[in-house]
């Protein structure tokens, strides 16, 4: 079948960032009726006592997704310079060698972080990452990085990882979760789950876990700690039917936007689901949110684009690419997030909007059905025998 202009307007989730402006607009309190559409609506906006939120809501979405000087149109500013001093910190970034996750390593390190860890697949992207930053900041604060292995589909190594972070350092103020699974087809691992909520969302889910105790000693000692999940306005496109129920449920092949946008819809919903479990149980320092980069120019949106959409990929990698926010634009919000936020359980749009998110992001019934699912699903595939302690994770959160 030919791919018509239209399928590749369907077929991309960034120019989901269109439908979604076009989705506030219909959502909007100034429609009567649902059956109104936003363009229909454009017109009686002169008259209309709602339009500056209309306009607010419409340059929120363009400061969201786009680069250049969109992000200057937001109502909630925040920029890489707004970093606080970080001296005695320490970060664990996943993802942290490339992409967004290079543009955070890179902003921690400015601001004076003592200690990274990177966790990612890939030798010689971390060989690179390394050698841009000794060029551009000095030996020194290349040598503040240690990089680990870690595939967060594996979710032993996961947890080894984390054992190996906690017996190397005394305390942890960051956490950013960030490396992820792409728009991509249905693959399930060979133990038979989603691949992309199995390196999206179990695997962190896993890693914050294994790394809590460490988090609260630190909270504990009056610091506050940070957590940042990286999630995307593409969390619109998980299926309106999403429940969590079941293993089956999640091995369902949704193609490939709805495979990523359902894992990034359960990492908004870890997110509040923390907030309420463990931030406003007690746990007042502890705090995880969640962000979306915007439509960002990485490996990610410019080649692996490529694997589900062979031809409608040019689009996404070339034809958008003026549009695209640089990965320093596109860390602004985790920034935002991971170094000066006092909230928790947020979802943060470009450069720091709080925003609602889709229905189903708010949905804290989902959110436990989610979590619930989440630890029968570890224990399921990874207990040996009927003891709790083989598997890799202790905590639900
Ligand atoms: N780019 C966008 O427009 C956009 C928009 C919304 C959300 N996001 C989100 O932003 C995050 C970063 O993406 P990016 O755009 O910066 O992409 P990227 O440049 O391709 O970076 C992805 C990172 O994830 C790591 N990674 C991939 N699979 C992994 C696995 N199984 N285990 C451990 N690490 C793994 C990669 O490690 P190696 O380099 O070692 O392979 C790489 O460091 C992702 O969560 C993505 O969903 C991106």
């Amino acid at each position: 079948m030919p791919v018509s202009s239209h399928m590749f307007r369907n077929k991309l989730y960034q120019v989901s960032s269109f439908r979604s402006l076009a989705c506030r607009l219909n959502s909007h309190s100034i429609y009567p009726s649902k059956n109104t559409s936003a363009l229909d609506s454009f017109s009686t906006l002169g008259n209309c006592q709602a339009a500056p939120r209309v306009m607010e809501s419409i340059k929120n979405t363009i400061a969201e997704n786009f680069g250049g000087k969109a992000p200057g149109l937001a109502t909630h500013q925040f920029s890489l310079d707004d970093v606080p001093d970080l001296t005695g910190k320490v970060a664990v970034v996943t993802g942290g060698s490339e992409g967004i996750g290079f543009g955070c390593t890179h902003t921690l390190l400015k601001h004076n972080i003592a200690k990274i860890y990177i966790l990612s697949l890939s030798d010689d992207v971390v060989k690179g990452a390394k050698g841009a930053i000794a060029k551009e900041l000095g030996e020194d604060m290349a040598n503040r990085t240690k990089w680990m292995r870690c595939d967060l589909s594996d979710w032993w190594g996961v947890k080894d990882v984390a054992d190996k972070i906690k017996s190397n350092t005394d305390r942890l103020d960051i956490l950013i979760n960030n490396a992820g699974r792409g728009i991509m087809t249905y693959q399930l691992t060979d133990y038979g789950v989603d691949r992309h909520m199995a390196v999206n969302h179990f695997g962190h889910v896993i890693l914050t876990s294994n790394l809590l105790p460490l988090m609260k000693e630190t909270a504990e000692k009056g610091n506050v700690v940070r957590i940042s999940n990286q999630a995307s306005n593409a969390h619109q496109a998980a299926p309106s039917d999403t429940r969590f129920e079941s293993l089956e449920e999640l091995n369902r092949d949704l193609g490939p936007n709805g495979q990523y946008g359902r894992s990034k819809l359960a990492g908004i919903l870890y997110a509040r689901y923390f907030a309420r479990k463990v931030t406003k149980a007690g746990q007042p320092n502890l705090l995880m949110n969640a962000t979306h980069p915007g439509f960002v120019s990485t490996k990610m949106s410019n080649e692996d684009i490529f694997e589900p959409f062979p031809l409608g990929g040019y689009a996404m990698a070339y034809g958008l690419d003026p549009f695209k926010k640089d990965q320093f634009q596109g860390a602004v919000p985790t920034m935002f997030a991971a170094t000066y936020t006092q909230k928790s359980g947020q979802y943060i749009c470009p450069p720091a909007v709080p925003e609602a998110g889709s229905q189903l992001s708010q949905d804290d019934a989902l959110a436990d059905r989610l979590m619930e699912l989440t630890w029968k699903v570890i224990m399921q595939k990874t207990r040996h025998g009927s003891a709790n302690q083989d598997s890799p994770i202790g905590d639900l959160v």
